[in-house]
């Protein structure tokens, strides 16, 4: 079965399907996985002001490119607007200092990264309270953000723009206004989000699937703070013996599943064995009853990891996403 390597997007873009993850490394570390993904044939970038390693991605990135104009068409870069910058008289402030630390001319895509806000704290991307509280700005106007998204494609120094970590509901009321270039969410195994997927499909809103690999560090750290348990996603017995049957790695499994779902999907390696592993994935195809049993390991809300608890106070945004 062959399926797109690309989502087309508006005036003739592509996004490839398979993205890179850049979540969570030093910025040493990831300069030189950026190099072994450009160099494994990754074209698809996806870093957050949130993660505060766009300076590093902008070096790789800008090292490969050399100056020329034809290299740097061939990248699709994804940043994102903080929580801090979900007002609509900031979003150009935070988009430029985006743009200035990646060092590029125009980014491909711009996403909101949350639909939930924190108060703007100049220099503290996290702010919080005495007692360890985000501070939480509850004003937060969805839609007015979304038209200073909008506005600023207009500018030309983005491509495009969308959102992530919405829910459908959200997504259909951002989509009435305008629809979408992409919407990243959450989504592995063990959380795969049919009825959102519906959603986006139904808007013809491309998915993005982001810790399709089960995100391994944020939850130990999780589990080493709340006790909650978090199944290891590459060990689950399915999941190995699908791979041992096509004599692949569990990552490619988990990966090629997300595809043949019609989704895209950033992994997140600094190994570059791992690294290539994840892109090698237009080779084989999952069999119908191999689908079925990857679907039927869908835990629903529980699968959930980044549910965002690490922001404690944050669920009583009034546009938090996810419901108990
Ligand atoms: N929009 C959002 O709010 C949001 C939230 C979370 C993540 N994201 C984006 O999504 C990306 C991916 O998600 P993630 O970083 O949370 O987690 P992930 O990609 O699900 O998992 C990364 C983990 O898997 C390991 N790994 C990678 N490839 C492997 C392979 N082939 N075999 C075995 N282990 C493998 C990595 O270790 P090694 O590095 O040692 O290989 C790392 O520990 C992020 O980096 C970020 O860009 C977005």
């Amino acid at each position: 079965m062959s399926i797109p390597e690309y989502f087309e997007l508006e005036g003739g873009d592509r996004m490839p399907r398979i993205g890179f993850g850049t979540w969570q490394a030093s910025d040493d570390v990831l300069e030189k996985a950026v190099e072994a993904a450009l160099e494994a044939g990754y074209r698809h970038f996806d870093t957050a002001r949130a993660y505060e390693n766009e300076a590093a991605l902008g070096r790789a990135l800008n090292r490969w490119i050399a100056g020329d104009p034809a290299r740097r068409k061939q990248l699709f870069v994804v940043t994102k607007l903080p929580p801090g910058g979900n007002r609509p008289e900031l979003v150009q402030e935070y988009f430029d200092a985006s743009l200035r630390d990646l060092n590029l001319d125009y980014l491909d895509l711009y996403l909101m990264h949350t639909p939930f806000a924190f108060e703007h704290v100049p220099g503290d991307l996290h702010p919080k309270n005495a007692d360890g509280t985000m501070k939480v700005d509850h004003s937060t106007n969805l839609l007015e953000v979304w038209k200073a998204l909008l506005k600023l494609k207009e500018s030309g120094r983005v491509r495009h723009v969308g959102v992530s970590n919405v829910s459908a509901e959200q997504l259909a009321r951002v989509a009435a206004l305008a629809r979408p270039a992409c919407l990243q969410v959450e989504l592995h195994a063990l959380c795969q989000q049919p009825a959102l997927v519906a959603a986006a499909q139904r808007l013809a809103v491309p998915l993005v699937a982001y810790s399709p690999l089960g995100s391994k560090a944020l939850a130990d750290a999780l589990a080493a703070k709340t006790g909650r348990e978090y199944p290891d996603l590459l060990q689950l017995p399915a999941v190995q013996r699908i791979a041992q049957a096509h004599a692949r790695a569990p990552a490619q499994v988990l990966l090629r599943h997300a595809l043949q779902r019609g989704l895209a999907a950033i992994p997140k390696s600094t190994n570059p064995t791992r690294i290539k592993q994840n892109i090698s994935l237009w080779d084989f195809t999952l069999s119908e009853a191999e689908m079925s049993e990857l679907a039927a390991l869908d835990r629903g809300e529980a699968g959930r990891i980044c549910d965002f608890a690490f922001f404690p106070g944050i669920e009583k945004h009034p546009e938090f996403p996810f419901k108990k």
